[in-house]
């Protein structure tokens, strides 16, 4: 009786132990409590940019280090190419990683792919220059430049080694339901939850606050320059600090409000791109 009791103890611990492991790597699920539950997709953490440690030596390391350092200060390394103070991982958040802030991970081998504003397949090269026009408001790279070489060098570094081939959990942005935005609603938002690091006037503070709307924003023509886009964008990732704060339609008002103040117009030369 005494040795059973004592086999029962130990047979227990194992079983919990095991439970836990199989718990850790996610072997079982037990649902939790909807308050305990973490509102954020488990694709989150799903992303790590790979050290930069690990960038080779020689003339490839250099072009996609180049890359790197363009994607994180565009307007620094590319001024000639680049018309606002934007830098690609403003909206390509985290190195161009962070899932449904439109990561570049993987492009790679998506691309070539069908673009609804060209109505074509385009290249990633087009892509990149569709950014460079637009969210950049700048100039399209010559297609075999140091500049673009460095950048889908870099990009081909972060995607491997995976994902690749097909779209992944995390590509582009969330899905919201279309919803009537009120742009009165989204001014008192902004300036309780915006206005703090984009500031009052929207211009941000150059290196680490991003623009959201002025001469050093992106044009008229961006991506971004679509309510629902930006609403897409900033519920899952704004405020930066406190990120899943707002509603769906908070989201929506305050990029509605953003979307009444001005913004560069976008040059119609480059509208090919
Ligand atoms: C103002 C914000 C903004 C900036 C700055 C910006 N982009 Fe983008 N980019 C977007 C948006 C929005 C999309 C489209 C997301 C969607 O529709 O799902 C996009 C899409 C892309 C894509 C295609 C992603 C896909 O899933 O097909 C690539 C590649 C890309 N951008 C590269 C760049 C590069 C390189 C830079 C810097 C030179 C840059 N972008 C700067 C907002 C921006
Ligand atoms: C704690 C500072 C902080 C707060 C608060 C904040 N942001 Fe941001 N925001 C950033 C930073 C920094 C980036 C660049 C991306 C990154 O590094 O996370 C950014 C990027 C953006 C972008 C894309 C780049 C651009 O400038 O167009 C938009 C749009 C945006 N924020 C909107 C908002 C809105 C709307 C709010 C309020 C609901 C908000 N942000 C609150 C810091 C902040």
């Amino acid at each position: 009786m005494k040795l059973r009791s004592h086999l029962a103890f130990w047979f227990s611990l194992v079983a919990i132990y095991v439970m836990a492991v199989l718990l850790g790597l996610g072997y079982i699920h037990i649902p939790l409590p909807k308050l305990l539950r973490s509102e954020k997709p488990a694709v989150w953490s799903a992303w790590q940019s790979p050290d930069p440690n690990t960038i080779p030596a020689g003339s490839e390391g250099d072009s996609i280090r180049y890359g790197m350092h363009l994607f994180n200060d565009t307007p620094w390394y590319a001024p000639q190419y680049t018309g606002d103070k934007l830098t690609c991982s403003n909206c390509h958040i985290a190195d161009g990683v962070a899932p449904f802030a439109s990561p570049v991970v993987g492009m790679t081998t998506i691309y070539p792919t069908y673009n609804k504003r060209a109505g074509r397949v385009i290249s990633l090269k087009e892509r990149i220059q569709e950014c460079f026009v637009r969210s950049e408001n700048g100039r399209p790279l010559p297609d075999n430049s140091r500049e673009m070489n460095a950048l889908l060098a870099y990009i081909a570094w972060l995607s491997q080694p995976e994902p690749t081939h097909k779209s992944f959990a995390g590509r582009g942005l969330i899905d919201l339901s279309p919803l009537v935005p009120d742009p009165k609603r989204g001014a008192q938002i902004y300036a309780e939850q915006c206005a703090g690091c984009h500031g009052e006037d929207g211009a941000g503070s150059r290196p680490l606050m991003p623009p959201v709307w002025g001469p050093d924003s992106f044009n008229n023509n961006a991506g971004m320059n679509d309510i629902s886009k930006m609403a897409r964008f900033v519920q899952y990732n704004m405020p930066q600090n406190r990120r899943g704060i707002l509603s769906a339609q908070a989201a929506y008002d305050v990029s509605a409000y953003i979307h009444t103040k001005p913004r560069p117009k976008f040059n119609p030369a480059y509208g090919k791109y």
